[in-house]
């Protein structure tokens, strides 16, 4: 029988109206079967410092320690994020940077997706291709396709900031059934 697989989700925008954070809406609105997904946000994590990072966790920036026990009930982690100058935005990375340190990090091994949306023409491309060395890094378990690369995002939105793109519905469906899959995958083995 198959167990419940489950999915943290993060936003790298701190916008109000953002597309990527409605992005991440859409996904926890098209989980697959068998799936739940939290969502968290990492508008409180402060800027990476090494003197805060301290060896006793409870003795860690509060909003680091939500962020890494978040992560470390998840399964696979969906990541949905603007492109920032053809790259992660530093919100995002930051972020990322506090949850990747120690031998405890809740990221090692971990399952990813990422999505992306922009207003622009290129659908966050080069800020996925960004991630492929952090995943690297943290020996993480990366779903590479489909990509969900929703370009001319102010055309498959709506006012409400509903996604309405059949085409990116249908991604997003897939990328998340392709994390499932993986996450199953990693719980057989483990
Ligand atoms: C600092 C900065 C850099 C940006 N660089 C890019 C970029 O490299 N590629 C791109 O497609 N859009 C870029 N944009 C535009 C964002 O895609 C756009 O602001 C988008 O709406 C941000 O996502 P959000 O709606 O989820 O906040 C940039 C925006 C900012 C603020």
């Amino acid at each position: 029988m198959e167990g419940t697989i489950h999915f943290l989700g993060i936003s790298g925008s701190l916008r109000k109206g953002s597309y990527n954070t409605s992005l991440l809406n859409a996904a926890a609105r098209l989980l697959p079967e068998g799936v739940t997904m939290d969502t968290i946000s990492i508008a409180d994590i402060p800027l990476y410092n090494g003197d805060l990072d301290l060896p006793v966790v409870a003795e860690r920036p509060e909003p680091v320690r939500r962020l890494r026990e978040a992560m470390a009930r998840a399964d696979g982690l969906v990541l949905v994020s603007p492109e920032y100058n053809y790259s992660i935005p530093g919100t995002l990375k930051n972020a990322i940077d506090w949850a990747s340190r120690g031998e405890d990090s809740p990221m090692l091994h971990k399952c990813v997706a990422v999505m992306g949306a922009t207003p622009g023409l290129w659908g966050t491309v080069r800020m996925q291709l960004a991630f492929h060395p952090v995943f690297q890094f943290l020996n993480m378990q990366a779903v590479l396709k489909p990509e969900v690369l929703v370009n001319q995002a102010a055309t498959k939105f709506d006012e409400a900031g509903n996604l309405t793109d059949e085409k990116s519905i249908e991604l997003v469906r897939k990328k998340l059934e392709a994390l499932k899959k993986i996450c199953q995958e990693q719980k057989q083995r483990a």
